[in-house]
């Protein structure tokens, strides 16, 4: 079922695929030409770098000078996983990879369509498989939304976490988390006995990530926090509830009875759906501080993204 697109991946094609966080636009990451195409086909800003998607350890140490003992510590304990580490480079790995920074960012996906097609077509480039702008792919169909019916994508059905993974800078100490995901700021800081912060917008480290600069996506429909006591009563309003029971809601209030990572996983289709369906607003409810869900760090950057 791989084999064609095993095939236009050496041809130095682009092609979408699915990981466990959502579908990955995939080039081979030693053809400058094959990645311009992912950078074409997305209107991607060049100064934005792509994540190298590998599938072993020996695969990873190809592209940096070396792995530290706190990189294999992570490594150990989060590979195949939803973790990018951003490590120095190797001087071969191509610029149009980096943006000409000296690191590169690293993920070895756990998904199996993911680390079949990368055993056979070698490590592969992957930024989310969206136009820029829009929120990333979590369904084959997301995909032929953004880049045509006819567009190359293997289907591994809706991607298990919904979330992009979290993007972890080793390169420099302290260590700084650039964008949270399903593995946790805590989960990291057992893991190893350097300090991890977790990078905000004034942070100057920060804008060594230049993802993060970047407006992500805000649906047609205003995004906001659903305010204390507000009814959930206008017809014109999506609204996403996370704590509430789901039994006799009407179709335009989700309620999640508590279950985040299926709220995570839907939450990128929920927009898209309040746009499909003409939503002039999508309310969310808030997260309160004794909430501590993992997940939620995760949720509330790309919430608080849509809000602009
Ligand atoms: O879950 C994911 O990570 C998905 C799937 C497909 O693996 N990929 C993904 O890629 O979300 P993308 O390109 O949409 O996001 C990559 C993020 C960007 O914010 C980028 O700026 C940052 O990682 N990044 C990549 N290389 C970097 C580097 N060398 N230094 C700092 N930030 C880097
Ligand atoms: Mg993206």
């Amino acid at each position: 079922m791989l084999d064609r697109y095993i095939q236009l991946l050496k041809e130095g094609n682009i092609v979408a695929f699915p990981t466990e966080t959502v579908y990955g636009l995939g080039a081979d990451a030693w053809s400058a030409e094959a990645i311009q195409k992912v950078f074409d086909q997305k209107g991607r800003p060049a100064d934005n770098p792509l994540i190298v998607h590998v599938c072993s350890v020996a695969m990873a140490q190809t592209f940096v000078r070396q792995v530290s003992d706190d990189a294999q510590r992570l490594i150990d304990q989060f590979w195949p996983g939803p973790l990018t580490l951003i490590l120095e480079k190797k001087p071969e790995v191509l610029d149009i990879i980096t943006a000409g920074l000296p690191t590169v960012a690293l993920r070895w996906p756990s998904h199996p369509l993911a680390q079949k097609l990368i055993d056979a077509a070698g490590p592969l480039v992957a930024p989310s498989a969206n136009s820029s702008g829009r929120p990333s792919p979590t369904r084959p169909k997301h995909i032929k939304t953004d880049f045509g019916q006819d567009f190359p994508v293997i289907d591994g059905g809706r991607t298990d976490i919904g979330l992009e993974s979290t993007v972890l800078d080793l390169s420099d100490k302290p260590y700084r988390i650039y964008r949270p995901g399903k593995i946790s700021l805590n989960e990291i800081q057992r893991a190893i006995s350097s300090p991890v912060t977790i990078a905000d917008r004034q942070d100057d480290a920060a804008a060594k990530s230049p993802g993060t600069k970047y407006t992500h996506y805000a649906p047609d429909a205003a995004v906001r926090w659903l305010k204390t006591d507000e009814k959930t009563n206008n017809p014109d309003t999506l609204y996403l509830l996370h704590s509430a029971d789901a039994e006799s809601r009407p179709a335009n209030v989700i309620a999640y009875e508590g279950d985040l990572q299926r709220m995570a996983r839907e939450l990128y289709d929920r927009f898209r759906q309040a746009d499909h369906d003409n939503y002039s607003t999508i309310a969310i409810e808030a997260f309160l501080p004794e909430e501590t869900d993992p997940i939620i760090p995760a949720l509330e950057n790309r919430i608080g993204k849509a809000i602009g």
